[in-house]
This record gives C-alpha cells, structure tokens and sequence, in this order.
C-alpha cells in the first residue's frame, strides 16, 4: 500500500452487470495503489470510464461522457483519463486518435496491469494494453463492494463467451469463456455473509455452461449454485445470464431444493421464429424455447421469468415478428428488456448478412412488442393481488419517504409504508395493488 495521501479515483460504469462487477475489482487494484473512489470527478485525480459495445448507442454515449472528461482535464492537466471495458477492447486505435485526452486504455482481461500503465503515464507515454486472455477470472482478487445498499452483491463466476451469436459483440470484446476457481467463488460468498450481505447474484454472460474442475470431478452450474445455496441459508442466491440452450433440468431441480435460490430466471429469447433464431446461430428453436419455459413452470411454478427480445434483425419478415409477439403470450415475462437490431461491426450479421429491415419497420416491430409486453407485465402484477411475499427490504422508496421498497424471490419490486421492520430484514408483505411495474402491499405482523 502507498502510504502517502490518498489519490482520488472516479469511475462511470456503463454496460451489463459484468462491468459493474469488473470496476469493483478495478477499485479493489487501485486501492492497493493508494487511490480513493470520490463522486465528484472535479476533484479527481484519475478518470475511468467502464465502456460497453453491445449496440452503438451504448458508445455514442461513451463519446458524449469523453467531451465532459476533457473539459475537466483542461482544467486540472494533471487528472488522468482511461477509457477500460468492451469499447476500449474494440476502438483502442481510434479512443487514442480521437480523443487526445485519454491516457489509459485498458481492455477487460488487463485491469491487472493497471498500476504499470499509471506509471507509463507518469513518465509521459500513454497506458496501452488491451491483450485477451484465455485464463483471466480476477478470482484472487476481493473486489471492493460499491452497491450503495450494503446488501447486495455481484459475484463474477465466469468471464468471456464462446457463442459467437451471428449478432454479438461479446466474444470479440470479452474473448473466450473460462470459469472461475469454485474455491474462490465460495469463499467470497462466505466473507459476503459474515458482512452481513443477504444477496448475491452469480454473473457470467452464460453462467449455465459454468465448467471447472474440483477435486477430481468437474462441477457443472448445477453443482455451483447447489454448494453456493447451502452456505447462508439467509442469504438469496440470483443468478443471469441463462441461455436457452443450456439452462437444464438439473438447475431447475437444484432451484427447486433450495428456498434460498431465488424463483426469478432471466432467459434471453431474442426472437420467436425458428429461422430467425437459426440466422442468429442461437442453437435452440422456438419449440426448443418453449420446452424450457414449461420446464420452468413445472419444476418452479412460482417462479417469474423475464427476457431479452431483438428486433429487426436481418431477414425478419412481418411473420417472424408475429411469431415473436406469440411467444410473447406464452411466455408471459414479468419483464422484457426490448431493442432494435444494430450492427456491429465485424460479426457475422455485418460481414455476410444484410441489415435490411428499415429503421421505421424496426421501430413499429418495436414499439408493437413493446405494448405487448407492458399489457403483459401489468396483467402479471395484478395477479399477484392477494398473495404474501417475503420480501428483503432495500430502503426508502424513490417515490415516498413514507414508504420502503423491496424485492420478492420473483425479482418484483415491492412498495409498502414503512413499519418497525428495517432495511436488510425480511418481511412478509401482502399484496394490495399494483402498477406495471411495481406491487403495493402492507407488512403482514406475525
Ligand atoms: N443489436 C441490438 N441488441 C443487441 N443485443 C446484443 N447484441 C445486439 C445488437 N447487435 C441485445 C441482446 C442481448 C442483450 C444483452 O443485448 O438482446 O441479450
Ligand atoms: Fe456491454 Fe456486452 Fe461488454 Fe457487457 S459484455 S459491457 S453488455 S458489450
């Protein structure tokens, strides 16, 4: 550790949870080096910006943030600026043209190399590296909790993908799949449990093909979230991402043993129609989804799922897309996180197929899917009328102080006036009413 006064570090985060779990470790690096995070980028002495890629609006958004973090340096020449993530992996040449400010560049497997490239810095030169690895999991490295709760907790158990989706930025950006040490898993769970976390949730951009080694036998995702599960039988196990193809059985049924994994699976469908799904190289069809949501409904039929939809990709014809609002129907998510197709280059789609749906016809497809899914959402909430639901208490609502918020095992949003009951507890709440997105209920005393 350092030991002269500590230097101040402000991080923005955009992208998926795994860069909200990748900027933990990277503060837990700088730490070691001597810097505090701050909020206040003004007063920083190191910028970093965790950068995605997966649709080009997510960059342009990046670029906006750049003009901000320029003018800053102007005024303070000596804060240092670093672009890190998914946008630094695949723009390293044109960040470093473009924006003359930027000093670091670092791509998601060399966070290690942090400390060496803040001294190329120091000594005038600008801080490169944006090497894939095929071994790196940051496993050893206790990544520094910044969820503003204190309760929740994200645990990386796998980085990379090898599924080369024909749309897909991921296996360029985030190279190949490797899974985390299972030791280091569970220690961290335990350490996450002593702090007194009640929450934790397993990320991997596929954690259902979660494969190592232990002892001789190899442990499936099955077999992780089984070990991790009987830990702290108060602490909620989540877990996403799941892929159709690879979410079995055997994880539904270890969901089902344990009250503590929770009744929520987010399980990206992307499009309802066979052939756009074959275009897409998702390797599951439309029946084959189906199958696995009613496998879900027969092992955890409390259960609430929820999904990725894409709209737009090329070929999609009027019929693909009905097909997508049916699937829809049976589905019947709780929530949809819903986009246009955009192309990204150097993948598949963008070397041999063409984006040939027009920006009005992806919009209206959209906005169609959209509407469904919200009716859906709502209709789901209002059945839920009735029912009692422990939910972990989070805080105050956004919306009233007099009220808290929460979550169910479901993942739902749970809003209830305040009463003896605290942050970090348990409660049982009975539903009263509902929103789209939200149920109201009233703390069931016992
Ligand atoms: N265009 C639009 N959406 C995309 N996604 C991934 N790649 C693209 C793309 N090129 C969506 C998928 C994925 C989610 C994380 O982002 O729905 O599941
Ligand atoms: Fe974005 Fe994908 Fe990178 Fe996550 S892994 S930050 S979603 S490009």
């Amino acid at each position: 550790m350092n030991a002269s006064k500590p230097k101040k570090c402000y991080i923005e985060t955009y992208g998926c949870q795994m860069n909200v779990a990748d900027s933990e470790v990277v503060t837990s690096i700088l730490n070691e080096e001597g810097y505090e995070l701050t909020q206040d980028m003004t007063k920083a002495d190191l910028i970093l910006v965790n950068t995605c890629s997966i649709r080009e609006n997510a960059e342009q958004r990046v670029w906006g943030r750049l003009d901000v973090f320029r003018q800053i340096k102007e005024k303070n020449p000596h804060t240092k600026v670093g672009v890190i993530g998914c946008m630094a992996e695949r723009l390293r040449e044109k960040v470093v043209e473009r924006e003359k400010s930027v000093d670091l560049v670092l791509g998601p497997d060399t966070y290690r190399s942090l400390p060496e490239l803040l001294e190329e810095v120091d000594s005038g030169h600008k801080g490169i590296n944006t090497l894939l690895s095929k071994e790196e999991t940051y496993g050893d490295i206790v990544p520094v909790r910044t969820h503003k709760n204190n309760l929740s907790a994200f645990i990386s158990i796998m980085r990379g993908c090898n599924n080369m989706c024909a749309y897909c930025i991921v296996p360029f950006v985030r190279g190949r799949e490797r899974s985390r040490d299972p030791e280091t898993i569970e220690s961290e769970v335990r350490h996450l449990s002593q702090k007194g976390y009640k929450e934790i949730t397993l990320i991997g951009q596929n954690v259902d093909s979660y494969n190592r080694k232990k002892g001789g036998k190899t442990l499936r995702f099955a077999d992780l979230l089984e070990q991790v599960a009987g830990i702290d039988h108060e602490m909620r196990i989540r877990f996403a991402t799941s892929h159709p193809k690879d979410l079995s059985d055997d994880v539904l049924k270890t969901m089902a043993d344990h009250p503590n994994i929770c009744r929520h699976i987010h399980l990206p469908v992307q499009s309802g129609s066979t052939r756009i799904l074959k275009a897409m190289n998702r390797g599951y069809t439309r029946e084959w989804y189906l199958n696995r949501i009613d496998a879900i409904r027969h092992h955890l039929p409390e259960a609430e799922i929820t999904t990725d939809i894409m709209t737009g990709f090329c070929s999609e014809t009027e019929e693909d897309h009905k097909q997508t609002l049916s699937l829809i129907e049976y589905a019947r998510y709780d929530f949809a996180y819903m986009f246009k197709y955009s192309e990204r280059p150097g993948t598949k789609a963008a070397r041999k197929m063409n984006d040939d749906v027009d920006e009005q016809t992806k919009k209206q497809r959209l906005n169609e899917i959209i509407k469904l899914q919200n009716q859906i959402g709502a209709a789901n909430k209002k059945n839920s009328i009735g029912k009692t639901f422990t939910v972990l208490v989070e805080g105050t609502s956004k919306k009233s102080n007099n009220d808290y918020f929460g979550r169910n095992s479901q993942n739902q949003v749970v809003v209830f006036p305040k009463n003896r009951v605290k942050p970090g507890e348990y409660v049982n709440v009975k539903i009263e009413n509902s929103t789209s997105a939200t149920l109201l209920g009233k703390v069931i005393e016992d």
